[in-house]
């Protein structure tokens, strides 16, 4: 016999509501307020979303408090080390791990739409050279909705395809040319006989005059890098994504909003925050200092790269960074980098002191992403568009997942009304 379904009993004035709730496959049960205020005419109020389900999903999942990330069930430690990213782009997208076949049409799409066209390349010249990167990608995953036209009609699931390929395929061409436009160097086009992150590397530092060649090492890191930014449940970006598309807007305008909203240094702008933080501490003993200042009530500073909104225990993406960041830096022989040094000083610090054990901030994924990165020949600019590169299939799958549920509607919170109660207009003279 099936188990009567669970309801919670809420009682205002005296009146009692049943609320149903759902529970998951893994994770907290849900409340179920749909129809709260058609029965009862009161709102729930969770500014910043702490509490609140914004949706149902099948694609990621998050145990904070155990330090668990897994992609459609996979452990993100799993796929860091065993898989790559497009394999992993195709589990995000698609729902199961690909067969042989699978991932050789998948991969030669993905290739086959990493150019851009021509003309896109004077969006970039429209810039000023000194342009943040993350700028001009807004500006031009907002513009492909100006030049795709044959993937925007978000009602035909064929149209949605091509355009969760075109952008997955041209986010690292436009990510790369980004870079090149602000450093004053030619455009370098995608070679089809690379591999994805192969080639993000070459567009990025190839310049005409030599032949480049990609050291494996850095590409296997770069791929996994990519690996660990897909995707992340319904984070702040992602949410951006879906109520983008809640509206109908097309798939490059949503993940314009998207990117946008990643830019921001409490976001995807922690990586790039971070390493400038890690420069300003300089060296292991002005660690204390910074350290004081983070519990400093009064102080805004805060520890880039640590704390998270679910992660309560180590994020478990940062542990696979570090282990990567050892081996690259090792690799390139900066093993001794003094940045490395403080990091991992910082970190034994802060994890045995008193205010972070209490508030249970640990290092996330943008706490070593940074060093590897600097170690890798980009500047600090380009981390959060590298970030933004590979959160792209997360957005887009998210986004995917939405459009497929007939019952999603436009998404439109209320609000807890705190101004003026209704008055009338008073001519100037009289004010
Ligand atoms: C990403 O959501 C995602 O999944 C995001 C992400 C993804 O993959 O999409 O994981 C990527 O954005 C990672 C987070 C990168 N941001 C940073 O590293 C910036 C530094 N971190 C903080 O800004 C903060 O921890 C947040 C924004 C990440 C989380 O903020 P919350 O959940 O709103 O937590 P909070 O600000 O309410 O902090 C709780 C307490 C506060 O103290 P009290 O008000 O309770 O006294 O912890 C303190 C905060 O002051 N705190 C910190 C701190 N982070 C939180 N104190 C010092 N240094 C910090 N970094």
């Amino acid at each position: 016999m099936s188990e009567a379904p669970k309801t919670a009993t809420l009682t205002i004035d005296g009146e009692n509501y049943e609320l149903p709730i759902h529970s998951p496959t893994s994770g907290p049960d849900v409340l179920d307020i749909r129809k709260l205020y058609g029965q009862a005419g009161v709102f729930t109020y969770d500014p910043g979303f702490t509490s609140t389900a914004s949706c149902e999903s099948t694609i990621t999942y998050i145990d904070g408090e155990k330090g668990i990330l897994t992609h459609r069930g996979y452990p993100i430690g799993e796929l860091a080390g065993q898989s790559h990213y497009l394999e992993v782009c195709y589990l995000l997208l698609y729902g199961e791990l690909p067969t042989a076949a699978q991932l050789e049409d998948f991969e030669s799409t993905i290739t086959r739409h990493t150019m851009l066209h021509e003309q896109m390349g004077n969006f970039f010249r429209g810039f000023r050279r000194d342009a943040h990167p993350m700028a001009v990608m807004v500006g031009v995953v907002g513009a492909m909705s100006a030049f795709y036209h044959d993937s925007t009609d978000i009602s035909d699931p064929r149209q949605r395809e091509i355009a969760s390929h075109r952008l997955i395929a041209k986010m690292p061409t436009i990510a790369a040319w980004a870079y090149k436009y602000t450093i004053g160097q030619p455009f370098v086009y995608p070679r089809n006989d690379l591999d994805y992150a192969s080639n993000f590397l070459r567009m990025c530092f190839a310049v005409p005059a030599e032949e480049y060649e990609v050291n494996p090492i850095l590409s296997r890191a770069m791929d996994r890098i990519f690996t660990l930014h897909a995707d992340h449940e319904q984070n702040a970006s992602t949410s951006t994504v879906r109520l983008a598309s809640s509206s109908g807007a097309n798939p490059f305008a949503c993940i314009a909003a998207g990117i946008a909203c990643l830019w921001g240094p409490a976001h995807g702008g922690a990586n790039q925050a971070c390493l400038e933080m890690l420069k300003e501490i300089g060296s292991v003993d002005r660690i204390p200092e910074f350290i004081e200042r983070a519990k400093d009530k009064n102080d805004p500073f805060r520890l880039m790269g640590f704390g998270h909104r679910v992660y309560k225990n180590m994020d478990p993406r940062a542990t696979v960074m570090k282990q990567s960041a050892d081996e690259v830096l090792e690799l390139l022989g900066v093993e001794d980098n003094p940045l490395l040094q403080v990091a991992t000083e910082l970190e034994r610090i802060a994890l045995s002191d008193p205010y972070f054990k209490e508030k249970k901030l640990f290092p996330n994924v943008d706490f070593y992403s940074g060093i590897i990165l600097e170690a890798m020949g980009f500047p600090t600019s380009m981390f959060t568009p590298i970030f933004a590169l590979s959160r792209t299939v997360g957005w887009i799958s998210q986004w995917k997942e939405q459009l497929s549920d007939p019952a999603h509607k436009i998404g439109r919170p209320r609000q807890l009304y705190l101004g003026e109660d209704v008055r009338s207009y008073t001519d100037i003279e009289n004010r």
